[in-house]
């Protein structure tokens, strides 16, 4: 029988974290995207260091993982406490986001494995970044039972692989169950009484207010379209300027306008064209056709309506005063979500006492505690400080000591919600 609170290191995590990011660092930063070969690696060597730990790890349909105690049976479980984070990351992304919080919650479920109370579980969601699929969590939803059955073949990656065929490889390589009775269940694998999630801030705040942990109380929501406009391909250096309908001047200007849309509204709204591709691409036609990709994001659902109203209207203006066909199809959503209020004064409570310091705020970036939190299971999120407020990049970085920080507020966070919460 486990020791009922093994202890670990500032060591034992920064190595097994040093250990994740290798799966995925072949270019510049990691790149992890679901279901590929180094997310498959990465999550065979999460069940070894699981196993290694003295814990079960399984996978559900989604290839999701949890991290428990041989005695919890995840099919038969009384409610359990889910800590941890996702897999996956962007392409060339940091060493941190996700894998921090996904080895912090396999520690905190090995140090109290055999604890009486609600059972923890660590956690590591398949798919969060909309990286290769662009399915919106489909991680987080899939683990909550809220995935319909025409996604498995509707949401594909670039190169035309369904979900459901990605999800074959990841099922034969042993890192996704089969899905019980050929349908995505309506229902969470593992019943959940509430989740945490520790992460990097991926922002400016904690270091430049010389803090040590963030306690989210809100997190802020995103809207995602595809804009594409349809104009005329004609030679370069015959058609004059004025018979043009050049449709990646048309996109051009939609980048801009999503950026001075935000700039317009303030802070905490931003706007991002993250990609454009104009056909046929070459030096000499005219571009006839372009599509843009364009997200908004803000920490209320109305200021995003009214984002999005305004947006739409500036790219019918474009598309009407060129001569234009404009396509503007939304992708995907994500609403700003508010974490649970008494999980964070816990949380206070416990930074407190351990002589963490630490503030309430509200995260730009998504995560999947805001998944959780919407579909009714108390959540909370703690951030750690990211050097220079970078992330999305291989320059993401936070020292050691700053992460074990964050790990021992969760953990302690955990022994006391665990126990109250049997009494
Ligand atoms: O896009 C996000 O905010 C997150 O990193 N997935
Ligand atoms: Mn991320
Ligand atoms: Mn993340």
């Amino acid at each position: 029988m486990p020791a009922a609170s093994r202890e670990f290191s500032v060591h034992d995590l920064a190595n097994r974290l040093a250990a994740l990011s290798d799966f995925g660092s072949a270019g510049a930063g990691v790149t992890r995207l679901a279901y590929d070969p180094a997310w498959l690696e990465a999550h065979r060597w999460l069940r070894d260091e699981a196993d290694r730990l003295g814990l079960d790890a399984t996978s559900d349909w989604a290839g999701n993982l949890f991290f428990h105690s041989p005695d919890i049976d995840p099919d038969t479980s009384e409610p359990v406490l889910l800590v941890g984070s996702h897999l996956d990351s962007v392409v060339g992304g940091g060493r941190f986001d996700g894998a921090f919080g996904v080895v912090s919650g396999l520690l905190t479920a090995a140090s109290l494995q055999g604890q009486p109370g609600v059972p923890i579980v660590g956690f590591a969601t398949a798919e969060e970044e909309d990286s290769r699929f662009h399915g919106g969590m489909m991680g987080a939803r899939s683990l909550l039972g809220l995935v319909s059955p025409d996604e498995l073949d509707a949401v594909r990656d670039a190169d035309g692989v369904s979900w459901a065929e990605a999800l074959a490889v990841a099922c034969a390589e042993g890192c996704a169950a089969p899905m019980p009775s050929g349908l995505p269940p309506r229902a969470p694998r593992i019943p959940l009484a509430r989740s945490l999630e520790l992460h990097v801030e991926q922002g400016p705040t904690l270091e430049a207010e010389g803090l040590a942990l963030g306690i989210v109380t809100r997190v802020a929501g995103y809207r995602r379209w595809r804009a594409r406009f349809d104009g005329e391909a004609r030679h370069s250096g015959t058609t004059p300027m004025g018979h043009r309908k050049d449709a990646l001047a048309a996109a051009a200007e939609l980048v801009l306008a999503v950026e001075s849309l935000a700039r317009e509204r303030g802070e905490p709204a931003v706007g991002t064209a993250g990609r454009i591709e104009a056909e046929p691409g070459l030096f000499n036609v005219v571009p006839g056709r372009c599509e843009v990709w364009l997200e908004l994001r803000h920490s209320e659902s109305r200021a995003l309506d009214v984002l999005e109203t305004e947006l739409g209207r500036r790219a019918a203006g474009v598309a009407e005063r060129r001569g234009l066909a404009l396509t503007f199809e939304r992708v995907s959503t994500q609403e700003p979500s508010a974490l649970d209020a008494t999980l964070g004064d816990a949380a206070r409570d416990v930074a407190a006492e351990l002589g963490v310091t630490s503030c309430r705020m509200v995260s730009g970036a998504a995560h999947d505690t805001m998944v959780f939190a919407r579909s009714g299971v108390p959540s909370l999120l703690l951030f750690v400080p990211s050097q220079g407020g970078i992330s999305h990049s291989p320059d993401e970085y936070t020292d050691a000591e700053q992460l074990f920080a964050g790990h021992r507020v969760g953990l302690e966070l955990c022994r006391r919600l665990s126990a109250r919460s049997a009494t």
